[in-house]
């Protein structure tokens, strides 16, 4: 018993000590990402393939931003240091690691790593700060989205859409350290820009008009401070007299039409009363992708132009009687 508790004892002592020989200086001088995978090896690597980590190398930015002459551009695509609901400043190194690892977790007041866990790390100090689990952690950057978002009054953050949960993992890879911890919850950092499916997109038909509705995503569909992403709609219709004819829509921030969460849009169709069916087709392209890709595809009948629900009011004939007698 007595030397158990000897042994605790020259654990607690040592800790101190131990903690200063394990100590890298340099990490708090604002490495490179690159310098954080020696030990967050899987964390960096999914970095790596977010739009975070070219936020700076961009074609899109370097084009726009015209060779980043135009400065205004340049502090949220290479920031210094991240604090919720501020903009951030322009970084002096290492401008191509865009939004970067030590921007993101260094803070200059504490010369810690802030995250969201309770930690034991003696490379580097860490504290634990819970702003990193709120949508405002990424307000100062996505200022109009996290506006949006707000008005959207959902309980989703922005980190449960755009880092998702991977479970409990290890959050270093390097030898001897992860023997001295335990998985921990981790969440992915591809910032993956996720796709609307098409449950999120409600469209019908109704009194004349195309109703387009965003149901599903918590802001404007699509939503950008600078970029410009962009949503397609292409309906062709069918006329009963075998006529057809198209109507295309394009949405996007840059032009003022985006779809707001739940509030729908009307669309109207020439010659409503002629129609037999449309033919839908919603796509999107992202700010920094050439391709569309197709979010949706539906064919509505007309029959659904005179009734509030489509599939109840099939041998309907019977029931409107009932209720012309009522
Ligand atoms: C307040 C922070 C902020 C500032 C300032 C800013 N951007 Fe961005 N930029 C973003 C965010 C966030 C995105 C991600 C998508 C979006 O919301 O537009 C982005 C995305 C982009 C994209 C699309 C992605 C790509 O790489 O092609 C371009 C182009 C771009 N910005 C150019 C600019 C230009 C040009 C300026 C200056 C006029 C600028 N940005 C200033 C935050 C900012
Ligand atoms: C020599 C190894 C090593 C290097 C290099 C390293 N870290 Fe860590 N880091 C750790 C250890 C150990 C932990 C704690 C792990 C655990 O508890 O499972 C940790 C934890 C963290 C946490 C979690 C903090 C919290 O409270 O949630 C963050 C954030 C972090 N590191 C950021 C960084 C950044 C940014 C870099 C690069 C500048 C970096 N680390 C480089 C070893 C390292
Ligand atoms: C320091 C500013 C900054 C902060 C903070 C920030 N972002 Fe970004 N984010 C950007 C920029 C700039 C881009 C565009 C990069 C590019 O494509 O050039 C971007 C792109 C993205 C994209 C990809 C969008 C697309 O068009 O495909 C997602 C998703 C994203 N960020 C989510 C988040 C989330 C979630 C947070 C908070 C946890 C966050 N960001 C915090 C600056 C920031
Ligand atoms: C755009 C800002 C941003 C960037 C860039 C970023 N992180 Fe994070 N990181 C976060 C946020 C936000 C969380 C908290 C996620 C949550 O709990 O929902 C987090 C969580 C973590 C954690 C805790 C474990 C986990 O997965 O939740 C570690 C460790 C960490 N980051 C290290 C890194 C390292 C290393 C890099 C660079 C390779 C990096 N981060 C880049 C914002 C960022
Ligand atoms: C309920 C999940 C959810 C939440 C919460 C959420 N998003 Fe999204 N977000 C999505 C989906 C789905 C898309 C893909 C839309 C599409 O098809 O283009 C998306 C797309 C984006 C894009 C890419 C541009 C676009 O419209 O395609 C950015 C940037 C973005 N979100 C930022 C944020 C930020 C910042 C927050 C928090 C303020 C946030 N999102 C909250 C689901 C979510």
């Amino acid at each position: 018993m007595s030397r158990l508790f000897l042994l605790f004892f020259l654990f607690i002592t040592a800790c101190g000590p131990l903690e200063e020989v394990f100590v890298e200086e340099d990490l708090l001088q604002r490495p490179q990402a690159k310098r954080c995978a020696d030990c967050h090896a899987e964390i960096f690597k999914e970095w790596e393939k977010s739009r975070h980590a070219v936020a700076w190398k961009s074609e899109g930015f370097k084009r726009e931003s015209e060779n980043y002459t135009k400065t205004k551009c340049l502090s949220c695509h290479a920031p210094h240091q991240v604090d919720p609901q501020k903009k951030p400043a322009l970084r002096v190194e290492f401008k191509e690691d865009g939004v970067s690892c030590v921007a993101c977790h260094f803070k200059e007041e504490t010369k810690a790593m802030h995250g969201p866990l309770e930690v034991w790390s003696p490379p580097h100090p860490s504290k634990r700060d819970l702003s990193y689990v709120k949508s405002g952690f990424c307000a100062g950057c996505h200022q109009e989205t996290y506006k949006e978002w707000k008005m959207a009054k959902v309980e989703k953050s922005c980190q449960d859409c755009h880092m998702q949960s991977l479970g409990k993992r290890d959050l270093i890879q390097k030898f001897p350290f992860y023997y001295f911890h335990r998985a921990k919850p981790r969440h992915s950092h591809e910032f993956v820009s996720l796709i609307a499916s098409a449950k999120d997109v409600r469209v019908s038909f109704k009194e004349g008009t195309l109703q387009v509705e965003n149901v599903g995503v918590p802001h404007n569909l699509p939503t950008a401070d600078q970029g410009d992403p962009r949503l397609y709609l292409i309906a062709k219709i069918r006329y009963v007299d075998g006529k057809t004819k198209s109507v295309r829509r394009v949405f996007s921030p840059q032009a003022g039409n985006p779809l707001p969460y739940k509030t729908p849009l009307s669309i109207s169709i020439p010659n409503a009363e002629g129609v037999s069916f449309i033919e839908i087709k919603i796509l999107r392209r992202l700010a920094w992708k050439k391709e569309k890709e197709l979010i949706l595809s539906k064919k509505i009948h007309a029959k659904s132009l005179y009734s509030q629900n489509g599939k109840r009011d099939l041998g309907g004939s019977q029931r409107a009687g009932r209720d012309i007698k009522r």
